[in-house]
């Protein structure tokens, strides 16, 4: 799908990814583009006139119903707001386990349930969301944040044969380490936002359903597809 003269809606658009991605879809000539965030103010740089600043937090219902009746117009949704919590699944706090699923699953979710009503109205579109190579196999030192990206992803595979019959395409998208907040304590060589943003673009374009956004991701997919237990035994070793 090409984002050219589409209505895009972000969410998490306040910093890192999010904001790299809001700034690439008005590259790729996005018509209008949704900026999501919890603090508006964390916007106020984004001065295009096609860009429209929504305040949203993800794991608020009321929220997500107030951002789809006034995006009304929207055909992509990109799914990026998230959060990394917990870490061990023995020692965090259970609550910092539940805050992972609360965000990156059950918030994602619950605004794939709002959004695919709108985007089959304007006559179909896409739904991509960001789930980690980590979906794909576990690091101990980041367990429940690695579960609650797991559990997107096979969400994500349901929904793609589900919203397939309401002309809705479905992206996975599967970033290794990206140079943001979230990722500042981790000691490995990083992609920039803006890197990631577009190679994001790039492989809905080229309609991959599964997108590996930069270097790392790439070879780990790669070792994947090959063997899923051997990355399994490769971040096992980190
Ligand atoms: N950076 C990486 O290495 C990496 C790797 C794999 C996957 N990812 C995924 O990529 C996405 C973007 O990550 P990032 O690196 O850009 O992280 P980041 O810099 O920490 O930004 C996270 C964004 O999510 C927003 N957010 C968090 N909780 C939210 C909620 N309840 N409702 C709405 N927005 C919320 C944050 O808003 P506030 O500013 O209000 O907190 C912020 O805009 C995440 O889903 C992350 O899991 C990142």
């Amino acid at each position: 799908m090409n984002i050219e003269n589409k209505v895009v809606f972000v969410t998490g658009a306040g910093r890192g990814i999010g904001k790299a991605l809001v700034k690439a879809c008005l590259q790729h000539n996005a018509r209008k583009v949704y900026a999501a965030a919890r603090d508006l103010e964390a916007l106020k740089d984004l001065a295009d006139a096609r860009v429209v600043p929504i305040k949203l937090d993800i794991t608020k219902a009321a929220n997500i119903q107030s951002a789809a009746k006034t995006a009304g117009d929207v055909q992509v949704l990109i799914n990026n707001a998230g959060i990394f919590a917990s870490h061990s699944l023995l020692d965090s706090p259970l609550e910092n386990i539940r805050t992972d699923m609360d965000v990156n699953y059950f918030g994602t979710i619950n605004m794939i349930r709002a959004f695919a009503p709108v985007i089959e109205n304007n006559g179909g579109g896409a739904i991509a969301s960001l789930c980690s190579i980590v979906s794909l196999a576990s690091m101990v030192f980041a367990a429940g944040y690695c579960a609650s990206k797991a559990a997107l992803f096979s969400a994500m595979q349901a929904l793609r044969t589900e919203l397939r019959k309401k002309n809705i395409a479905v992206y996975s998208i599967f970033p290794g380490p990206i140079d943001t907040d979230m990722a500042k304590g981790i000691e490995m060589a990083k992609t920039t936002p803006e890197q990631a943003a577009e190679n994001i673009l790039q492989g809905i374009r080229a309609g991959k359903e599964d997108i590996f956004p930069d270097p790392m991701s790439e070879q780990m997919s790669a070792l994947w597809y090959q063997n899923p237990k051997k990355l399994e035994e490769q971040f096992a070793s980190l």
